[in-house]
C-alpha cells in the first residue's frame, strides 16, 4: 500500500538492527526513495571511485566517514528530483553535526518522523556474523561490529534525545520476524504522522 502523503523520514538504530531491511518497505509504503549512506559508500568502494578510495579504510575499521564528506553526499542526493516530495534516510544523520547539516538542507521544512529501531546488542552481533558468512561484508567481523556498536553509543545514540524533544521519534522493537517488525513500524509511523497532521 502506498500512503498518499509527503514524508520526510529517517530510520536510525544500532548496527544490524534491521534498518536497511525495513527501509525499503517503509519507502515503498510512502512512495519515497530510500537513501542509505552506507549503500552509497559501498557502491563507490565496489566501483573503485575516488570517493570509494577515500572511505574504504574508514568503513572497514568501523569508524564514521567525516561529517563534511557525508553531508556533501547527502545534500547532492536530496537535490535529485525523486527526493523533492519526500525521502527515507537510512543511516544518516549519525552525529549532531549531521543533524544540523540536514536541517540546513531542508531549508525550513521539518522532518516528519524518525523511526528508532531498537535491538539487543548480542542478537545483532549474531545477525551480522551470519551476514558476514553469506555476503562477506568487510566490517562484519566480531571485533569491528563491537567497535561499530561503541561508535553508535558515543556518536549516534545522543540523537535519540534530540529527536524525542522534537516530538518526532517513533521507537520500535526490532526483534521478532521481519514482518512483525514491519507491522510495528507501520503502526507507529501511521499514528505519529496522523497526529502531526492533526496538530
Ligand atoms: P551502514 O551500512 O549504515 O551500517 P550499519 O548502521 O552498521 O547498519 P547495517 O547495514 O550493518 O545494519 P542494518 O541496521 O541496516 O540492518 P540490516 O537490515 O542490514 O554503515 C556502514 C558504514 O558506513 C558505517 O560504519 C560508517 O563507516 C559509514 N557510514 C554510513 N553512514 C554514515 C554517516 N551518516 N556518517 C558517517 N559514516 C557513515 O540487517 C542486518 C542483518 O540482519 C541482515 O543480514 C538482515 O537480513 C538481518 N535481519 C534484518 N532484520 C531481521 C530480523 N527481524 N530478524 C532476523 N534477521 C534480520
Amino acid at each position: 500500500m502506498t500512503e498518499a502523503t509527503t514524508a520526510r523520514l529517517l530510520i536510525i538504530g544500532p548496527p544490524g538492527a534491521g534498518k536497511g531491511t525495513q527501509a525499503g518497505r517503509i519507502a515503498e509504503r510512502y512512495g519515497v526513495p530510500a537513501i542509505s549512506t552506507g549503500d552509497i559508500f559501498r557502491a563507490n568502494i565496489q566501483g573503485g571511485t575516488e570517493l570509494g578510495k577515500q572511505v574504504q579504510a574508514i568503513i572497514e575499521q568501523g569508524e564514521l566517514v567525516p561529517d563534511a564528506l557525508t553531508n556533501e553526499i547527502v545534500a547532492d542526493r536530496l537535490a535529485q528530483a525523486d527526493a523533492a516530495s519526500g525521502f527515507l534516510l537510512d543511516g544518516y544523520p549519525r552525529t549532531v553535526e549531521q543533524v544540523h547539516a540536514l536541517d540546513g538542507m531542508l531549508s525550513g521544512e521539518s522532518l516528519d518522523a524518525v523511526v528508532l529501531l531498537e535491538a539487543d546488542p548480542e542478537e545483532v552481533i549474531a545477525r551480522l556474523l551470519k551476514r558476514a558468512a553469506l555476503e562477506g561484508r568487510a566490517d562484519d567481523t566480531e571485533e569491528v561490529i563491537r567497535h561499530r556498536q561503541d561508535v553508535y553509543a558515543a556518536q549516534t545514540a545522543p540523537l535519540i534525545e534530540l529527536f524525542s524533544e522534537r516530538g518526532i521519534l517513533v521507537a520500535v522493537d526490532g526483534l521478532g520476524t521481519i514482518d512483525e517488525v514491519s507491522e510495528r513500524i507501520a503502526a507507529g509511523l501511521s499514528a505519529k504522522l496522523s497526529a502531526r497532521v492533526g496538530q
